[in-house]
């Protein structure tokens, strides 16, 4: 019998480095989604068309796009709030661009300058001049489980624009606990509710671990029937305006939980551990992935005994 297969999609290079301060060089980032293309992984968001001066760290967006060997068979998404960004992606020909909303007015506000309807008219804008260039849209909804400005949000808020996006184009949706707030109780009533406007195959989770309950409700979306999950190599990542949110589910965990559950991801673990310590190196910062750090401890022990023995 053929196993389960869930498809992961890997946002280390957007969302996982968007909030780094000092600005990543181009080259790194290109090896960083290279190796993660190499890893197995077959959706990899590699940038954000958002104005540099609300993320400066995502300017080099259009030579990413235009410098990266793209591997047959990997979807590269890139991310765009608006036409204008839209319009500079086109340039770069991507596969499939993410629009992003939000269930907390608050956020709305702070992350992209507008209120919730505005941002669902820019997404609408971007949907429509997506389809005239055959380009598969995604959409996310941030703050579904709560808003770093207002607090719990009521699972009601996040089903009325999941079911917005759906309705406008968008194939698949990704529910976004941004600060991490969420656990496996609050999590499961929300995706409960919203599977009941949009079908559960065409919804995926992203979970950021700041309160560690990332894996946790990775897992109740799975149990739920959920087969499209959003990591980050090595737990990088963060909303420059959702402070003190953490970084996402790193993929590491959750490839090795699945992998546990018997079910198939198509990443292979060594090289995505190896591209985790790659990144984790450049950036000077320990791996936040359990596995990632349990692996390395291995090693080194292993290390230690082979010098002992000699
Ligand atoms: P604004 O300031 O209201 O925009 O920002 P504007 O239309 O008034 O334009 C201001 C300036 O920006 C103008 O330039 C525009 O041309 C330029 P100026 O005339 O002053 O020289 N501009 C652009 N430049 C390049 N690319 C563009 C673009 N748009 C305008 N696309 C805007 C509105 C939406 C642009 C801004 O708020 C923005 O870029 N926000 C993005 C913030 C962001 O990237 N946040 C993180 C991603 S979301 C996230 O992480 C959550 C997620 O992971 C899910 C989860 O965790 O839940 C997805
Ligand atoms: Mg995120």
């Amino acid at each position: 019998m053929k196993s389960r297969h869930v498809r992961i999609v890997e946002v280390g290079a957007r969302d996982g480095l968007q909030n780094e301060k000092e600005v990543v060089p181009t080259e790194i980032k290109i090896e960083l989604i290279e190796k993660l293309a190499d890893a197995g992984l077959t959706t990899i968001e590699a940038t954000s068309f958002v104005s540099p001066k609300w993320v400066p760290q995502m300017a080099d967006h259009h030579e990413i796009m235009s410098r990266l060997k793209r591997k047959p068979g990997v979807v590269y998404p890139v991310l765009v709030p608006n036409l204008k960004g839209f319009e500079k992606a086109l340039e770069v020909h991507p596969q499939e661009v993410a629009v992003f909303t939000t269930a907390s007015e608050s956020f709305s506000k702070k992350n992209t300058n507008s209120t919730v309807e505005e941002s669902l008219k820019r997404c609408r804008e971007i949907v429509a001049a997506a389809k005239q260039n055959n380009i598969r849209v995604r959409g996310y909804v941030s703050c579904i489980a709560g808003c770093p400005y207002e607090g719990k949000i009521d699972p009601s808020a996040t089903t009325r624009v999941a079911a917005e996006l759906y309705k406008m184009g968008c194939y698949e949706i990704s529910l976004g606990d941004t600060i991490g707030v969420g656990t496996p109780g609050s999590i499961q009533k929300i995706l409960s509710q919203v599977c009941k406007s949009v079908p559960i195959e065409s919804l995926a989770v992203h979970f950021h671990d700041t309160y560690g309950q990332a894996l946790a409700n990775v897992l109740v979306a799975i149990e739920m029937g959920i087969n499209v999950v959003d990591t980050s190599v090595a737990g990088l990542g963060g909303c420059p305006y959702a402070p003190g949110a953490s970084g996402n589910a790193a993929t590491e965990d959750v490839v090795y939980m699945l992998d546990g559950l018997g079910i198939d991801t198509g990443v292979d673990l060594n090289k995505l551990i190896i591209t985790g310590d790659f990144i984790c190196k450049f950036l000077k910062r320990p791996n936040n992935s359990k596995v990632a750090q349990a692996f390395q401890r291995r090693l080194s022990k292993e290390g230690n005994q082979k010098e002992k023995c000699i």
